[in-house]
Order: C-alpha cells, then sequence, then structure tokens
C-alpha cells in the first residue's frame, strides 16, 4: 500500500504543477520471488483516468479508457507491446543487478518505475521522466528532460552510469522515448477527449460547523473537473493565510470530479464579531470568480428577529386557543342546557308512561 502511495503521491506531484498540459503516466511493477500476482504489471495513465493495463502472464494490453466502442488500433498495439517488453526487461535486468549486490537470494523484491511524459495544451512536449524504486522505499535511478535541462540521478542503491553511459541515456530519452510517449499520449487524448477535455464547474458552499473550542469555517468547492482550482478564503476581503487553514489537498469524489476543502479554526468570541467570511474559486469552466458570502456576528439581529416572530406567534397561538375554549366552553354550556331540557322531557315521558302502566 505504502509503495503505491508514493507513485501515487509522484503522479499527483506532476499533475498538479502543469495546469496547461496533459500527460501520460506508466506505472509499472516487477515482483521476483513467489507471488499470485504476475512477474510484471504495468498501468497507464491519461492525466487522471487509467487508460491501459498490461502484464507478463497476457503479453498483450487491454484498454481500459471510456471510448470502449473504437479498436485499438494496429500501431498502438504494437507500441504497447514494444514498450512494455522493453520495460518488462529493463525492470528484469535491473533487480538481477540489485539482488545480486544485496544479496539478496530468498524472498519477495517489489521494483517499480514512473516513466511518461507530459505536454502543453499547444501540443509541444514539455517533459520526459523515469524514476525507479526498489521494496518500496529505496529510491533507485531517475532520469528528467523538460527540453532544456537533463538531470541523472544515481540514486542511493548502486554505483551511478558514467559520462557516456548517461549521453546515450539522454539521447534515447529525447530521441526515443520522448517522441513516442507524446505520439502516443496524443492518439489516447483524442480517444478521451470527452472524458479528460470536460469542464465541469465547481460547486461552493460555506459551512460553518461547531467543533470543540470553538467553531469552524470552511471553504468546499465541489463536482469540479479538471483537478486544478484556486480556492481561497477571505475575511473581510483580505485572504487568510495558508498555514492558518487546515485541508487543501484535492480529492476524487468517486464519479469522476474532485472536491477540495479549506477549514478555519474559528473562536467563539472571535465568531461573535462582525467579520465577512468569502470563499472564492477560479477554475478553468468559469470565466468569472465564483464566490459565496457569510457574515458572522449577524447572528444577534436574527436572533433578536427571531424571538419576536415567536413571542408573537405565540401570542396568537394562546389568544386562539383562547377563543376556542371559549367557543367550547358556550358551546358545552348549550349543549348540557339542552340535554337538561332532554332529561327533563324524558323524565316526564316516563312518568306519564309510569302512569299509563
Ligand atoms: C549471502 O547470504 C547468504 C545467506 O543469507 C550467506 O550465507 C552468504 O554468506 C551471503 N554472502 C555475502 C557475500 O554476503
Ligand atoms: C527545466 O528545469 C530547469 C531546472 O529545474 C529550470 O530552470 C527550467 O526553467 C526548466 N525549463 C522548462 C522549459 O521548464
Ligand atoms: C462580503 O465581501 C464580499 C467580497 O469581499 C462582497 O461581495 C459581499 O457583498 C460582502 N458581504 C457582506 C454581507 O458584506
Ligand atoms: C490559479 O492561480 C495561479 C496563480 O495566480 C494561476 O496561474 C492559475 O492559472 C490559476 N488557476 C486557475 C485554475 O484559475
Amino acid at each position: 500500500m505504502g509503495k503505491l502511495s508514493v507513485f501515487l503521491f509522484v503522479l499527483s506531484f506532476y499533475t498538479i504543477v502543469n495546469a496547461g498540459s496533459h500527460s501520460l503516466w506508466v506505472l509499472a511493477t516487477y515482483i521476483s520471488g513467489e507471488t499470485p500476482f504476475p512477474e510484471f504489471t504495468a498501468v497507464v495513465m491519461l492525466d487522471d483516468i487509467q487508460v491501459t493495463y498490461y502484464d507478463s502472464n497476457m503479453k498483450h494490453f487491454i484498454y481500459r479508457g471510456h471510448n470502449t466502442s473504437d479498436k485499438i488500433h494496429d500501431d498502438l498495439a504494437q507500441d504497447g507491446a514494444y514498450v512494455f517488453g522493453t520495460m518488462y526487461q529493463s525492470m528484469k535486468d535491473r533487480s538481477v543487478e540489485l539482488k545480486h549486490h544485496f544479496n539478496l537470494t530468498e524472498g519477495v523484491q517489489v521494483q517499480q518505475r514512473l516513466t511518461g511524459c507530459e505536454m502543453l495544451d499547444n501540443g509541444e512536449p514539455a517533459l520526459a521522466m523515469f524514476k525507479n524504486i526498489f521494496n518500496g522505499i529505496s529510491e533507485d535511478y531517475a532520469l528528467y528532460y523538460n527540453m532544456t535541462h537533463f538531470t541523472y540521478d544515481a540514486g542511493k542503491l548502486l554505483l551511478g552510469w558514467d559520462g557516456i553511459m548517461q549521453t546515450l541515456m539522454k539521447t534515447k530519452l529525447e530521441n526515443f522515448y520522448l517522441p513516442i510517449c507524446i505520439k502516443n499520449l496524443k492518439r489516447f487524448l483524442k480517444r478521451e477527449k470527452n472524458v479528460v477535455m470536460r469542464k465541469v464547474p465547481p460547486r461552493l458552499r460555506l459551512i460553518k460547523k461547531e467543533v470543540s473550542g470553538g467553531f469552524q469555517v470552511s471553504c468546499l468547492a465541489f463536482g469540479f473537473y479538471p483537478r486544478h482550482i484556486n480556492l481561497t478564503l477571505l475575511r473581510d476581503g483580505q485572504p487568510v493565510a495558508e498555514q492558518d487553514l487546515t485541508g487543501g489537498e484535492v480529492l476524487p469524489s468517486g464519479d469522476g470530479t474532485y472536491q477540495l476543502r479549506k477549514s478555519l479554526e474559528v473562536s467563539t468570541e472571535e465568531l461573535k464579531k462582525r467579520h465577512n467570511y468569502t470563499c472564492t474559486a477560479s477554475h478553468l469552466s468559469l470565466d468569472n470568480k465564483l464566490d459565496v458570502s457569510w457574515e458572522s456576528g449577524a447572528e444577534r439581529v436574527h436572533l433578536f428577529t427571531l424571538s419576536a416572530l415567536l413571542v408573537m406567534l405565540l401570542v396568537v397561538i394562546l389568544f386562539s386557543i383562547f377563543i376556542c375554549v371559549k367557543r367550547r366552553w358556550s358551546n358545552t354550556a348549550s349543549q348540557s342546557k339542552l340535554a337538561n331540557i332532554d332529561a327533563t322531557v324524558s323524565e316526564k315521558t316516563n312518568l306519564s308512561s309510569d302512569s299509563e302502566n
């Protein structure tokens, strides 16, 4: 689980940084030792949706995107088989080297790789990267190329590559992996444009909740896509400093949209003061900023109005009850009068009938 989260963290980091771009990332795992899992598995993510799955048992990839009506083109399948095949072999080789170096003859060893590319909205490549992790925590070598800078990090496990090898890797990354990655990113983007290029505006709520020691004023944005959003909580028109806020992590809502909450702790005394809290959001789907406001300290006025209303309501109810009771009483009174008359009549009749007998 921890291993996966390292990757997801890296993945989310890279997708957060570049808003005006799309990315294609492969999350690959190579396992040596006895496990019920395939030796090699790979998941491919286009932005934040999974598009393919590959494993060493199947030897071909499954399209996992939304556009299933469309058949996979042969060249896409060919690229896939080639890329995953190469990756499988290189991770296997690395695993053998690492196991040998650390004398790991038994047990299960796991090697993970995050690799892929990013492309700007105008179609220009922006980044290619390789990152490797051994047994979940040990950082193995990494390569990074952002069109102007090439970085090679030897990691902490094996002796690094020499200059010639580094140059070779840079050339490969630049002229081979990056073009293949960008080409496939464009293909997937075309297939998935209805999903990854859609724009769903956020809905905003400003929520006040009682917590121990005071209140929590939360700014909540939800139901939006894509995930990049700027959400600010303002007090009297001034942005509240980020370090005073809790939350702030964009989370998936499970329905393909995202949500974000930022909360501020406010003491009971502070809440009694008059402040204007505003939650404001800017998002790709919005031309203008969206905001909702709420004024604290205004409650007492409302409370006063409310109690005045309640008193009036009470008076009305009491008055109605009084009227009702009065009517009832007079009704019962007249009814009992009638009953008295009846009684006298029947008594008289009885008497007369008695006398007849
Ligand atoms: C490698 O591990 C085995 C078993 O754990 C041990 O017998 C052997 O001496 C180790 N070799 C080295 C070079 O550390
Ligand atoms: C590439 O990375 C370097 C170093 O991190 C940075 O200075 C440079 O601006 C980046 N270039 C691009 C095009 O992003
Ligand atoms: C609170 O501030 C926002 C923007 O700063 C403004 O639009 C709104 O009218 C203010 N609300 C109140 C009740 O003062
Ligand atoms: C968020 O704010 C930053 C900095 O002001 C800006 O560059 C970016 O475009 C904004 N993002 C959105 C989605 O509005």
